[in-house]
């Protein structure tokens, strides 16, 4: 049986977009070489955004340029547009993930367009990226539920999941941004999705504001999902999601997996140094 689950590590990304206080680039570039040797496939390392919109992101290059790449680790990071893409290409990024929204209003609030806009502003990157033989990742983000809109369509997730696949993205990664989606909507936004793509196409990506995560995980799990978004000591949250906390726990979701006879293959002891690390980031302390 394969029962391997890949852990996604979100917490440079996810994790510190939404810090206020601007952890140094030589924390981030230190806090990332500790996370290569947790033993993640990927680490989503930063974005190349607009420094306007993420000023803590705004030394993107600095980092990829100076982290100690470990060989098997793939480093990952966002690209909302063609600028970002070649920023991204240009400090020799592993692989770059497109992001949209189940929502109008998160759209514009989060990318400063509709959807409909964003989904044609992808295409350009996607092509572009799957020339390079980079490999390009979807997410959709408040797909149960918008702080701005509430309720969401699960079919509206769905086929801009399917749509994203087919602009060339690998996988999709479904954002429950707000964490406010219990197992029932979960279950809803699943039937939709699975409808139109395989498990193996979809990830979980849940913030676990109401303690909702960990149960979604195990429902994703049982309809064969075998990718998770986390991050260490949870750290995070997205700007443009107020109240919103961060990725659920990378070590609470590697011990629930353990738990459950799944492989993840990762060094919980190292994850454990990296998430007091993270918490002390947050506090504003620093390495030695
Ligand atoms: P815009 O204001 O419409 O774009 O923003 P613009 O083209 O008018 O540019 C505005 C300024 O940004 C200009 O600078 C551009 O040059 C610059 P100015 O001329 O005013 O000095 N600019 C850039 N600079 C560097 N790199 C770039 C870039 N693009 C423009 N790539 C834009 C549109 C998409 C750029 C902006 O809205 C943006 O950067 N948004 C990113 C927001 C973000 O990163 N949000 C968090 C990540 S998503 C998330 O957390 C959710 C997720 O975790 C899943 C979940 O939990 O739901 C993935
Ligand atoms: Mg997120």
């Amino acid at each position: 049986m394969n029962n391997f689950i890949n852990i996604f590590e979100m917490s440079p990304r996810d994790g510190l977009q939404n810090e206020k206080t601007f952890i140094t680039t030589q924390n981030k570039i230190k806090f990332i070489n500790d996370l290569s040797m947790c033993g993640f496939q990927k680490i989503e390392t930063s974005s190349f955004v607009s420094p306007k919109w993420v000023p803590q992101l705004a030394d993107a290059h600095e980092v990829f340029t100076k982290i100690n790449k470990v060989k098997d680790v793939k480093y990952t990071a966002l690209t909302p547009n063609e600028r970002g893409f070649d920023n991204a290409v240009n400090a020799k990024v592993d692989e770059v993930a497109i992001f949209a929204a189940a929502t109008e209003t998160f759209s514009e609030k989060n990318i400063n367009c509709n959807i409909e806009t964003s989904l044609k502003r992808f295409i350009p990157i996607a092509k572009k990226a799957l020339k390079e033989k980079i490999p390009v990742r979807g997410y959709i983000s408040c797909v149960s539920h918008c702080p701005y809109e509430g309720q969401v369509n699960p079919q509206k997730v769905a086929k801009i999941a399917k749509h994203l696949i087919e602009m060339g993205c690998y996988e999709v990664s479904l954002g429950d941004t707000t964490g406010k989606g219990s197992t029932d909507v979960t279950s809803g936004v699943l039937e939709e999705c699975l409808k139109v793509l395989t498990s193996d196409k979809l990830a979980g990506h849940f913030h676990d504001t109401y303690q909702n995560a960990l149960n979604n995980i195990q429902l994703c799990l049982e309809k064969g999902i075998k990718t998770f978004d986390a991050s260490v000591g949870g750290l995070g949250g997205c700007p443009y999601s107020p109240g919103a906390k961060g990725n659920v726990a990378t070590e609470k979701v590697n011990k629930l997996l353990i738990s459950l006879g799944y492989r993840t293959n990762l060094n919980s002891k190292k994850i454990d140094e990296c998430s007091e690390m993270a918490l002390k980031l947050k506090m504003g302390k620093n390495y030695d």
